[in-house]
């Protein structure tokens, strides 16, 4: 007899009778003489204050919730997790980027081997490369200081490092030789282009990121950088006896979890960076794949990210389930999506620093959740996770809040802001005026998740108002306030996020850490393009595929 599933369990039938009765109080019911909700359902840790109190719930029901992360070994599953279980069950391995952020007195014995050493060799690796770059040593094919990285990866091997170079830029080290750090991902070579366009050859590396190296996105980039370097130092430079493998020396960096493939691409041994494949892509900007953050932002920074992160994952494995923001942060989103059918999920920071957050969320969440089958190969009979998608909030504002606002979908909002900024703005007037934008955001931030909430009842009651001008309110929110915006809370805020991620995948019973999926996207483009390009028969195609492929044909002959 199969064990029950979560959903017959008897926390998740509690949960279900008492959804029946939440589901039509609102809001504004909940808030109505509740003087010290905020402070009842807010909690604080690693540099973050969350504030679940706009959440459609009650006191009951997070004891419920509680109920169903204890069916479920919620505890259990975290110190399994930690430990280097194999709990990436299909791939037969621990997910252990928590290890890459462990610092050095500790240790992590797994399987008979203490993994904390390899992690800060890696570490010490990326520093002596990242010192060689700083100190303009790093010379390319013609003997000029390297200036411009483009790192070529695509999903984990590009959303992490472009999502925290972006959030850091302010963070760059005084005084060493600049590097300028730049992101090509998409295999169209729409950004490879226009960098192609404007870099100096001689003075531009490239990062190969790809923890399997097949990635057909990213070595088509490869191959279209390696012929712009080829053709434009060995074209120009011959006489001056510039050859094949200074290029491939100089102008080249592999990280990747497989050396012989970067052996086979042409990647000079000591200018590879390898990591192992219990670092799932996108959990591995913590190490090898984060080199473009540590040029960007300098290796005494990015260990500070790494130190933040770890903070949260002390918080995660020590704190109680009711005081654990990782936990309650998942749970919210069970009560949401599970329980009050609410499946739509927008990501919204007041901070431009965190324009890429959202995106790098998309693929953390919703490739680690996006799952229908638990870990014994039984469909799930409940929702997983939501549609999640987001953009700095500001923005937002004149984009989709209409929707958020006035539309019919229930939408679960996070709302990200730091608490200070601009302290270091050392003109004075402009200090002012920027700390007064701040302001305005933040006042932002906190206005729209209250009409969210409340609807109607949080604005000023001029009389009476048509039906088109009325707003309904009882979107549910929670807020995260960063002390700062620094590496460290940066750090914590996405190991946060990587935890709730676990937390909801061992209450659905689904393996976080695969991604069969897009696998299989990876493998059918492959049989269209040599269809496209005439080297395979059509006729095995459906007849959209076969309209849209003739038309193609039709448009190169007319052109
Ligand atoms: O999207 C599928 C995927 O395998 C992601 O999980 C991964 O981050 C991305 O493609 C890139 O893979 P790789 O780092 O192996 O090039």
């Amino acid at each position: 007899m199969p064990h029950p599933t979560i959903d017959q369990r008897e926390a998740w039938q509690a949960l279900a009778a008492h959804a029946r009765e939440m589901r039509s109080t609102h809001l504004s019911e909940l808030f109505a003489g509740a003087l010290h909700r905020h402070a009842a359902f807010t909690r604080q840790a690693a540099g973050l204050t969350l504030d679940l109190s706009k959440q459609r719930w009650r006191d009951e029901t997070l004891e419920r919730l509680l109920d169903l992360a204890r069916e479920a070994e919620v505890p259990e599953a975290i110190r399994g997790l930690l430990a280097g279980e194999r709990v990436n069950r299909s791939e037969d391995r621990p997910a252990l980027h928590t290890a890459l952020r462990l610092p050095p007195e500790a240790s992590l014995v797994v399987e008979g081997e203490d993994l904390v050493p390899s992690v800060h060799k890696t570490l010490e690796r990326m520093a002596t490369m990242v010192e060689r770059f700083h100190a303009g040593q790093w010379r390319g094919a013609t003997g000029r200081a390297i200036r411009d990285v483009v790192n070529l990866g695509v999903g984990g091997s590009d959303l992490g490092p472009l999502m925290v170079t972006h959030a850091l830029a302010d963070y760059r080290p005084q005084g060493v030789h600049t590097i300028e750090v730049h992101f090509a991902s998409t295999m169209d070579g729409s950004q490879l282009a226009d960098y192609l366009a404007r870099l100096n050859p001689e003075t531009t590396l490239f990062v190969l990121s790809s923890k399997s190296f097949t990635t057909i996105d990213t070595l088509s980039n490869a191959r279209t950088a390696q012929d712009w370097l080829m053709g434009r130092l060995m074209g120009d430079n011959r006489e001056e006896g510039v050859d094949a493998e200074l290029v491939m020396r100089q102008h080249f960096i592999g990280v990747s979890a497989s050396p012989e493939k970067m052996n086979e691409w042409g990647i000079a041994e000591d200018h590879q960076l390898a990591f192992w494949e219990w670092v799932g892509g996108r959990y591995s900007l913590w190490g090898a794949i984060g080199l473009p953050i540590a040029l960007m932002v300098g290796m005494p920074h990015f260990r500070e990210l790494l130190a933040g992160a770890h903070a949260m994952d002390r918080h995660f494995s020590e704190a109680p389930l009711v005081d654990n923001l990782p936990v309650l942060l998942a749970l919210a989103g069970i009560w949401n999506v599970n329980f009050l059918d609410i499946r739509a999920h927008s990501i919204l920071p007041y901070d431009g620093r965190l324009e890429f957050f959202a995106a790098y969320l998309e693929q953390l969440e919703m490739e680690s959740n996006g799952k229908s089958v638990t870990h014994d190969g039984r469909g799930v009979g409940y929702s997983t996770c939501p549609v999640l998608w987001g953009q700095l909030g500001p923005n937002a504002q004149h984009a989709f809040y209409q929707l958020l606002h006035q539309g019919t979908q229930a939408v679960e909002c996070d709302f990200i802001a730091p608490l200070l900024r601009y302290d270091e703005v050392e003109d004075s007037a402009t200090r002012a005026h920027l700390k007064s934008q701040h302001r305005l955001a933040l006042a932002n931030c906190f206005a729209q998740s209250r009409v969210l909430m409340l609807g109607d009842e949080a604005i000023e009651d001029d009389g009476p108002r048509p039906a088109h001008k009325r707003y309904r309110g009882n979107q549910p929110s929670s807020t995260l306030l960063l002390d700062r915006l620094t590496p460290a809370t940066l750090g914590s805020l996405i190991a946060l996020y990587e935890h709730k991620v676990f937390v909801q995948a061992r209450i659905w019973d689904i393996n976080p850490f695969d991604q069969w999926g897009v696998e299989l996207g990876k493998k059918i483009a492959g049989e269209t393009q040599r269809i496209l390009e005439h080297q395979a028969d059509i006729a095995d195609m459906d007849d959209s595929t076969r309209g849209l492929i003739e038309a193609v044909w039709a448009a190169e002959r007319n052109a």
